[in-house]
């Protein structure tokens, strides 16, 4: 019984480590997510404020900000012209670094 239960909680911790991979808990940076976030400005303006006719992205919720990223990324934003092969280029870990920084979630260090 001991061993049974010894043996559950190294397969519970398994577990738990496997899932926090997968959904890409990899640490980010502040420096990297800024570094991240440079391309960004050419188009949505200093700090993503926007820069007309490109919408602002600075101060966007961030689960909205991920949604938003992983559907273009998807494909799934009708007439969207040029996020789709921007989206392609970061993974779940980047993007939610970039929701973070654009939400200004990083201590008032991003906008
Ligand atoms: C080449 C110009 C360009 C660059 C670079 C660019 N964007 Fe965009 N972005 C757009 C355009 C244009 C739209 C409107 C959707 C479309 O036409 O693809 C948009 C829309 C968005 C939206 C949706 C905003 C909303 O209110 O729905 C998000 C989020 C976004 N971009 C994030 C980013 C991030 C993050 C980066 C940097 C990694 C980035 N963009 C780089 C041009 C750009």
């Amino acid at each position: 019984m001991r061993r049974t239960g010894w043996a559950l909680a190294a397969l519970v911790a398994v577990g738990i480590a496997g899932s926090v991979f997968a959904q890409g808990a990899r640490e980010i940076s502040f420096e990297e997510a800024s570094v991240l976030a440079g391309g960004c400005a050419n188009c949505h303006g200093p700090d993503g404020r926007g820069m007309p006719p490109v919408p602002a992205i600075a101060g966007m919720a961030p689960n909205a900000f991920i949604a938003r990223m992983t559907d273009f990324r998807a494909d799934l934003v009708p007439g969207a012209t040029i996020m789709q092969r921007i989206a392609l280029g970061f993974d779940d870990a980047e993007i939610a670094a970039l929701a973070r920084y654009f939400a200004g979630g990083w201590t008032g260090a991003a906008p």
